[in-house]
């Protein structure tokens, strides 16, 4: 299975520096093989970048839509639109939504059956306060999560969605879980899937890491057997550093 490797630019970059990220990032991608790299830009960027990325195997992403399909929704974007845009992906759930913007799991489920139905395909972030973590109830809250986001998916509609495990301490932090934090979550993670949906799908299911991925630990994450890629935020704005994070082979 090919490793997905997917840049959060957050509210970061405005069109010239999305243009000579490209440039630059163009180039190390050709040589870099079986993963696939998938860029989030801001919603403004969206349809220069898809122009930008023609011809090339970079895919782009939408940060978040909103679960209408249109109307009077002053300041939303929906998942069509993003389609339109030429969004692959959108991530939904990401910790910051739900920490600055009060998102909830029933909020974000409605955002998931929008983006499914819209053939997009989802990034699921779900993940634990440092707080929860000390009180031992990292456990629980990824199982709430999970299944409150997914509640009404269909075991055929999860096949278009992966699950990003992003404790929320380590986002921006500079502080990473552990190997063996990210491997017992992820495995977590994956015998929950498994009581969802089929054991085959579960198998087949993107379980991707987030929270402070750098060109140093990325090794680190890649070797473990449940991780199948990572979400980037900071680490992704220079295309050297995000070209090096592609580029980790691990035997
Ligand atoms: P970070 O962000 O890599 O800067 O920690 C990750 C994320 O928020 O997805």
């Amino acid at each position: 299975m090919p490793k997905i490797l997917i840049a959060n630019w957050k509210m970061n970059k405005d069109l010239k520096d999305a243009a000579s990220f490209i440039k630059a990032f163009k180039k190390d991608i050709k040589k870099i093989k079986n993963s696939a790299a998938v860029i989030c830009p801001p919603f403004t960027l969206l349809h220069e970048m898809k122009k930008m990325l023609r011809g090339s195997s970079i895919k782009l992403g939408a940060q978040n839509i909103y679960f209408e399909e249109k109307g009077a929704f002053t300041g939303e974007i929906s998942a069509s639109m993003v389609k339109d845009a030429g969004c692959e992906y959108v991530i939904l759930g990401h910790s910051e939504r739900r920490q600055y913007f009060n998102e909830s799991d029933e909020l974000i489920s409605k955002k998931v059956k929008s983006a499914l139905k819209n053939s997009l395909k989802v990034i699921l972030c779900i993940g634990e306060t440092l707080e929860q973590r000390n009180n031992n109830s990292t456990f629980n809250v990824l199982q709430n999560q999970l299944e409150r986001c997914l509640k009404d998916v269909s075991e055929k509609e999860i096949e278009n969605i992966s699950i990003a495990y992003e404790p929320v301490w380590a986002i921006g932090t500079g502080k990473n879980a552990t190997s063996e934090q990210a491997e017992e979550a992820h495995k977590f993670i994956r015998s929950l899937l498994s009581k969802i949906c089929n054991k085959n799908a579960a198998a087949n299911a993107i379980i991707i890491y987030g929270g402070s991925v750098n060109e140093n630990n990325i090794a680190d994450f890649m070797r473990i057997k449940d991780v199948n890629g990572v979400l980037v935020g900071g680490a992704s704005l220079n295309p050297e550093t995000f070209a090096k994070i592609c580029s980790v082979r691990v035997l």
